[in-house]
C-alpha cells in the first residue's frame, strides 16, 4: 500500500475512534449494558474506510476535520450496525467479526439487537447536532440522505436481496443490485458526504457520488473473492460462507477471473470520477487500488 495512504488510514482510524468514544460513554445507569454492547461492536477493530472516504473527501473541500470526522462517526456507527445485524443467528448466523466474537456472541441476541437498534438514531442525532454544522440544511441533508442510503432504498434493501440470493438464481443485473444497495450506498453516502459538507458543487458532489457507487460494488466484489480465497485469520470473520449458503454472487456468475476483472474495470470507473478534482483526489484515487488489492 501508498505509504501515504496508510498513514492517512490510520489517521482516520485514530480521529473516527477519538469522536466515538466521545460520543457513546457507558453511563453508570440500568440501561449500561446496551451502552457496553454498542461499545464492543465500535471498538472491535475494522478498516474505518468509510470514516477515511468521509474525511479524504471533505478534505477535498478544506472541510474542517472537527466537523467531517462526525460525519465519520455516524457512518461507522451505521455499518457497525449492519455488522451486529449481519451476524444475528436469523441472518448469516456468524461468531467471528472483526478478530472477536460477534456481539451476540459476547453479549446475547436481544442484546445486539438492541446495541444495533440503538446505533441508527445515535448516528442521526450526531448528524443534526450543531457541531456537525453550523447550517441547518445542511445537517438536514446529511440525515436525510444517510436515512436514505441505509434504509429499505438501500443497505437494508440490499439485505433483503442478498437472503433471497440463497435460494434465488439471479443475473447479472440482479447481482449489481443487489451489491450496489448492499454495500455501494453506504460507501457513495461518506463520499457524498465529505461533497455535502464542503458546499460542493452539484457536478462535485454528483462525481463523488459516482465514485462511491463504483468504489462500493468493487469492495463487494472483493469482499466476495477474499470469501473464497483468504483465511479466517486474514479477515477476521468466518470465511467460505457465501458457497457454503449457496449464494449467488459475481463469482459465481463470472468465475473468479470474470469478478476481478469486473472489479478492476470498477475502479478505473471510479477514478475516472475524480478527474475534476486533479492531484486534489490523489488518496482517493490511491484507496481505489487498495479496495480490490486487500487481504483483509
Ligand atoms: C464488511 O465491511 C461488510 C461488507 C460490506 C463487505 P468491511 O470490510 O468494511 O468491514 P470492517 O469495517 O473493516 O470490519
Ligand atoms: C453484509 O455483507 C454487508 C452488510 C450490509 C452488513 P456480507 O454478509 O457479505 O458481509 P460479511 O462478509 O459478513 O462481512
Ligand atoms: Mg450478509
Ligand atoms: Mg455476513
Ligand atoms: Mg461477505
Amino acid at each position: 500500500m501508498n505509504a501515504e495512504l496508510a498513514e492517512a488510514l490510520k489517521r482516520a482510524a485514530a480521529d473516527v475512534e477519538a469522536a466515538m468514544d466521545a460520543l457513546v460513554p457507558v453511563p453508570e445507569t440500568l440501561e449500561a449494558r446496551v451502552h457496553e454492547s454498542m461499545r464492543y461492536s465500535l471498538f472491535a477493530g475494522g478498516k474505518r474506510l468509510r470514516p477515511f472516504l468521509v474525511m479524504a473527501s471533505g478534505d477535498l473541500f478544506h472541510v474542517p476535520r472537527a466537523q467531517s470526522v462526525r460525519a465519520a462517526a455516524a457512518i461507522e456507527m451505521i455499518h457497525t450496525y449492519s455488522l451486529i445485524h449481519d451476524d444475528l443467528p436469523c441472518m448469516d448466523d456468524d461468531d467471528l467479526r472483526r478478530g472477536k466474537p460477534t456481539n451476540h456472541r459476547q453479549f446475547d441476541e436481544a442484546t445486539a439487537v438492541l446495541a444495533g437498534d440503538a446505533l441508527q438514531p445515535k448516528a442521526i442525532e450526531v448528524l443534526l447536532d450543531p457541531a456537525t454544522d453550523a447550517d441547518r440544511e445542511i445537517r438536514i441533508a446529511l440525515a436525510m440522505t444517510l436515512v436514505q442510503a441505509a434504509g429499505a432504498e438501500g443497505m437494508v434493501g440490499g439485505q433483503m436481496i442478498d437472503l433471497q440470493a440463497e435460494t434465488t438464481s439471479y443475473d447479472l443485473d440482479q447481482i449489481s443490485r443487489l451489491q450496489n444497495m448492499k454495500t455501494g450506498a453506504l460507501i457513495a453516502w461518506s463520499c457524498e458526504a465529505g461533497a455535502i459538507l464542503g458546499h460542493a458543487t452539484g457536478a462535485e458532489r454528483a462525481a463523488l457520488k459516482a465514485y462511491g457507487l463504483d468504489l462500493g460494488l468493487a469492495f463487494q466484489i472483493a469482499d466476495d473473492i477474499l470469501d473464497i480465497e483468504a483465511s479466517p485469520e486474514e479477515m477476521g470473520k468466518a470465511t467460505a460462507k457465501d458457497a457454503d449458503a449457496g449464494k449467488e454472487t459475481f463469482i459465481t456468475l463470472m468465475g473468479l477471473d470474470g469478478a476481478r476483472a469486473r472489479a478492476a474495470e470498477l475502479v478505473h470507473n471510479a477514478v475516472a470520477r475524480l478527474d475534476l478534482f486533479g492531484e486534489r483526489a490523489f488518496l482517493l484515487r490511491e484507496v481505489a487500488e487498495y479496495v480490490i488489492n486487500r487481504r483483509s
